[in-house]
């Protein structure tokens, strides 16, 4: 028999079962992430963050992220297995981030869960991240069952999603320019903050008032849309002016200002599409769901419309590898075959595949 035709004899096999043994693997950007979770319970998440190495260069260098994951993949996955008290015998399943991200960081993790199921037998799973993203909300709250809105606000993608079940998305909104994160990036930078910027906005935003004006993007227009290059134009041209009147910048207040502008968009146009759509579930997925402002106020702008609002804790929010298990998972419970031993990498996945 082959390895496929086993892999999906034992899919087969588990799918009733509720204690699944799922070992899944994340290296699409700068984090080396494995996590072991049994069913819905989280029973290891280790992450190798690369956050110190690519500060220097102001952002992700691709080829230096992809060869500190090479060096860091075998430990963590060891890491985790021995934080869940578990061998590779106890593992019923592993599954991978195949897309969307940086090519050369995906292919380590590909590479190795594909080594890693052929040389064991087991089945493998190829995960879409963002949809990696969204189920990090099942491991957080495991009552939780679609249809629901989903906001997700990564440093790759800010999309509003239809979520219809496990595995399928309608998209209702996007941006057509920049992902927030990388607007929060992007401004962090302007206002000589290290990165990852989104954090760093944050801390320093609390120090601020929102004083400055800054552009509201498709403000006559019916659109979920999202638009972030005028914003962080224009907190651009805000900077540069300071600098050539002479004048001292506020950098507390910029910073405020541009998370107050972009929090506020990002929540308007989910509860009008939420109210729109007569849904009564919002839940928030992505590295920038991290951002408590965006939290409070998604609550907030929810309860008048007695929405209710979930997100999952911080360290599920950024890359993480329970996220990918998670969405295995699911996957497993709605009858998707395995993954064969061709999986390739894809760097550009669309968030609905
Ligand atoms: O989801 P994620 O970890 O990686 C991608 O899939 O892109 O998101 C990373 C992004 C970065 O742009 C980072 O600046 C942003 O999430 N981020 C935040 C916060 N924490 C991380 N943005 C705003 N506020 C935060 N607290
Ligand atoms: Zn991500």
């Amino acid at each position: 028999m082959s390895y496929i035709e086993n892999a999906n004899l034992k899919l087969d096999a588990m799918r009733d079962r509720d204690d699944i043994v799922v070992l899944a693997i994340e290296s699409s950007c700068d984090e080396t992430a494995v996590a072991i979770t049994k069913g819905r319970q989280l029973l290891s998440n280790i992450i190798a963050s690369q956050i110190e190495i690519h500060k220097r260069y102001g952002g992700v260098v691709p080829e230096i992220a992809s060869r500190n994951h090479t060096l860091a993949i075998n430990n963590t996955v060891k890491e985790a297995l021995d934080k869940a008290g578990m061998t590779l015998d106890d593992v019923d399943c592993i599954a991978v981030t195949y897309g969307a991200g940086l090519l050369g960081a995906l292919i380590v993790g590909v590479s190795y869960a594909k080594a890693l199921a052929y040389a064991t037998g087991k089945p493998l799973i190829g995960v879409n991240h963002i949809k990696g993203h969204i189920a990090a909300n099942y491991l957080a709250k495991p009552d939780l069952e679609p249809p629901y809105l989903c906001l997700i606000a990564s440093g790759g993608h800010t999309t509003i999603a239809y979520v219809k079940s496990l595995t399928e998305i309608e998209i209702k909104g996007a941006t057509q320019d920049d992902a927030c994160g990388e607007a929060f990036d992007k401004v962090a930078r302007v206002l000589d903050l290290p990165y990852p910027g989104g954090p760093q906005i944050e801390k320093l935003a609390k120090e601020g008032k929102p004083t400055i004006d800054l552009p509201t993007p498709y403000k006559d227009k019916d659109t979920y849309d999202f638009s972030y290059s005028g914003i962080k134009t224009a907190v651009i041209n805000y900077a540069h002016k300071c600098q050539q009147k002479g004048e001292q910048l506020n950098r507390a207040d910029l910073a405020c200002s541009f998370q107050e502008k972009v929090t506020d968009i990002m929540v308007n146009n989910t509860i009008r599409c939420a109210v729109d759509m007569g849904v009564d579930t919002v839940v928030i997925a992505g590295g920038v769901g991290a951002n408590s402002v965006l939290r409070a106020k998604m609550q907030q702008r929810a309860q008048s419309h007695n929405i209710q609002v979930f997100y999952p804790p911080l360290v599920l929010c950024t890359d993480n590898g329970a996220m990918i298990a998670s969405q295995a998972y699911n996957m497993i419970k709605t009858g998707a075959k395995a993954s064969d031993i061709d999986l390739d990498a894809n760097a550009s996945l669309k968030v609905w595949e």
